[in-house]
């Protein structure tokens, strides 16, 4: 089986540890990035907080005075701020596979301002 690992993808893909890797919809679900990126792998760290239980606890969420989500703008969101963020990302050990942050991203700005 040296051969068949061999010839799997590198990088940090954590999610893809828990659940079958799949296509990102369009658009973007709360419910599916729930199934696919918060719960397997941000929720085995933030479940006492409750960030990522229920859309509207995310969208209610503020860290020092900043949004997790920020409705149509990524940018100011911390928790895409913190999935692109190489020097202090999220998780922790390091950033899931771009296309993961890049769903984040979509869901977000198509987030009603
Ligand atoms: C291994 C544990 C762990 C995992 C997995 C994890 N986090 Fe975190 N997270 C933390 C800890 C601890 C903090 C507080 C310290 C810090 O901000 O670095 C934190 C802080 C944050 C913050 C910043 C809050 C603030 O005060 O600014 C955001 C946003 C965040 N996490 C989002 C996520 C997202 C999104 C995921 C999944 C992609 C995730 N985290 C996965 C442990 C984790």
């Amino acid at each position: 089986m040296a051969v068949l690992s061999s010839c799997e993808p590198r990088g940090t893909d954590l999610a893809s540890m828990y659940q079958p890797v799949d296509e990102i919809p369009n658009p973007v679900t709360f419910s599916w990035l729930k199934s696919r990126v918060f719960d397997p792998v941000c929720s085995q760290c933030h479940h006492h907080d409750g960030l990522f239980t229920s859309e509207a606890a995310l969208l209610s969420a503020t860290a020092g005075g900043e949004h997790y989500v920020v409705p149509g703008n990524a940018a100011a969101s911390l928790v895409y701020q913190r999935m692109t963020d190489s020097l202090d990302p999220m998780p922790p050990d390091g950033m899931l596979e771009a296309r993961y942050s890049e769903a984040v991203r979509q869901y977000i700005e198509s987030l009603a301002p």
